[in-house]
């Protein structure tokens, strides 16, 4: 939750990309991270034999899925479904550890929870992430950390594990299966496709040839930073990375901000269950004291980085929304007409829409009578946790929202120019309009 203003957005943000990740050819990576290359792409390391790490993370969609499922299918016969939409793994290198006051980065806004790995932060580290998959159920469903060793041993690249970790690599189970995870993390750190930096914005911020913003992404630019409209700089941008090189779209804090649920989830068939991110039930140790007593942990998922996110097809950590567009129309219409994004209990669909009646939120049937259920996928003791900022100030339904038909445009052209050189946009654009 930080604030910056406008003027000093794009300073910062020029400064900060101008250092750093500039292009040194590709280095050799070192053994340790030649094993997580194995790893990551090896579909014998999963109790289906048909998964990788890369089935979920695929190189070629900025290591995101490469469908538009809100969650994946694995688990040991490829068809259990998963809790949560699969994140980048793009520009994840340089993430602090989670701490519930984590130092504000930026200097500015108050520290609160923040950092770590997975959308509630219960990884540390990337070595600690890797294990999460490999043994989840629904995942790469390995039967123990023994498994995945007995399996690393009888690999092709049992060699090379031996010249990254020794000779007696494989004399303990317990530690080849942490040296294992150190490859993943090695690999993931060392190898410049996780972390490019070959955008536009990229080229924009270094004053690189290619690099100046159109009019319309200029104008975009000033939306995510402007308080007073976008206001996305408060929570998804950082002065500078923490090796001090680019810019890397979080601030890594967590917030509740109330996405709506996912009934496409399996999980969620059971009406008493709750993804409430920090607090539970994924992540153990902020439970709340009982079912419904209030927890400020409650609903919080982390900010995630906005690089490559015009790649995406499933978004928020539940992947209930589909487009780039609507994300940035639920920002700006959560609040003042909520009945595009949560169901209306009690009420009767009208049999034809109203000329006018939105068709981009979730609920597309207009209702005569009833009641919101706004937040409707946390339990009503939790919902104090909301977060107050721009553009989701819980301003009244029915008054204005805080961006324009054209801020929302020019938004939607300026977070084109964070995806990275090798990646596809998920809509291409409609030829022109990002120009003026
Ligand atoms: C079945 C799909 C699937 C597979 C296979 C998979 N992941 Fe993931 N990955 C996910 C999901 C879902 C999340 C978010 C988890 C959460 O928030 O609880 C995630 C999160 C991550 C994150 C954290 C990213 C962030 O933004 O904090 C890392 C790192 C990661 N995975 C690495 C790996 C590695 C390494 C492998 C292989 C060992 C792997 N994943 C295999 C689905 C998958
Ligand atoms: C109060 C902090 C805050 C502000 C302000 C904010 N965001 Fe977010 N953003 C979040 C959090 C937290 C999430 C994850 C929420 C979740 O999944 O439950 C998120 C998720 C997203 C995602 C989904 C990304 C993905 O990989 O699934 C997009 C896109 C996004 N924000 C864009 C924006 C834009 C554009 C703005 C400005 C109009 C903005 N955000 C303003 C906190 C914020």
């Amino acid at each position: 939750m930080r604030a910056l203003g406008a003027a000093g957005i794009a300073g910062a943000m020029l400064v900060a990309a101008c250092s750093g990740n500039g292009g040194s050819g590709p280095s050799a990576l070192s053994p340790a991270a030649q094993v997580g290359q194995k790893m990551f792409f090896d579909k014998n390391l999963s109790g289906s034999g048909a998964m990788s790490c890369a089935s979920c993370h695929d190189p070629a969609h900025a290591h995101a899925p490469a469908n538009d499922l809100s969650v994946q299918l694995g688990g040991p016969h490829m068809d259990r479904a998963g809790l949560r939409a699969v994140p980048s793994l793009r520009y994840k290198d340089v993430t602090p550890a989670y701490a519930d006051l984590l130092d504000n980065p930026d200097g500015i806004s108050v520290p609160g929870p923040g950092g770590g790995f997975a959308w509630d932060g219960r990884a540390d580290t990337l070595a600690a992430q890797a294990r999460i998959p490999l043994l989840d159920a629904r995942e790469m469903a390995n039967a123990s950390s023994a498994d995945v060793v007995k399996k690393l041993r009888a690999s092709d690249y049992a060699p090379l594990i031996a010249k990254a970790f020794g000779a007696r690599a494989f004399d303990d189970s317990d530690t080849a299966f942490a040296n294992a995870l150190l490859a993943l993390q090695a690999y993931q750190r060392e190898d410049k496709s996780f972390h490019p930096y070959s955008s536009k914005f990229d080229l924009h911020a270094g004053n690189k040839v290619g690099g100046a913003l159109t009019p319309a992404e200029t104008r975009g630019l000033k939306v995510f930073a402007n308080p007073a409209t976008g206001n996305c700089a408060s929570c998804h941008y950082q002065g500078a990375g923490l090796d001090g090189s680019s810019a890397l779209f979080t601030d890594f804090s967590y917030e509740a901000i109330g996405v709506p649920r996912n009934a496409g989830i399996p999980a969620n068939s059971d009406l008493q269950y709750f993804d409430m991110g920090v607090c539970g039930p994924l992540r153990t140790g902020h439970a709340p004291a009982a079912p419904d007593a209030a927890n400020r942990f409650c609903g919080m998922f982390k900010a995630p980085t906005l690089r490559n996110v015009a790649t995406r097809t499933a978004f928020f950590h539940n992947g209930v929304m589909h487009s780039l567009e609507q994300v940035i129309r639920f920002y700006n219409t959560r609040d003042t007409q909520p009945e595009l994004w949560y169901p209306t209990v009690g009420g009767t669909p009208k049999p034809k829409n109203d000329p006018g009646f939105p068709g981009y939120g979730l609920i597309t049937s207009q209702y005569t009578g009833g009641k919101v259920r706004k937040y409707d996928d946390m339990p009503a003791a939790q919902v104090p946790n909301i977060d107050t900022q721009l553009p989701m100030d819980g301003r009244a339904p029915g008054s204005a929202p805080p961006m324009s038909e054209q801020d929302m445009a020019d938004l939607v052209c300026f977070l084109g120019t964070l995806s990275d050189a090798d990646t596809k946009p998920a809509v291409p654009a409609k030829p022109g309009a990002c120009v003026d």
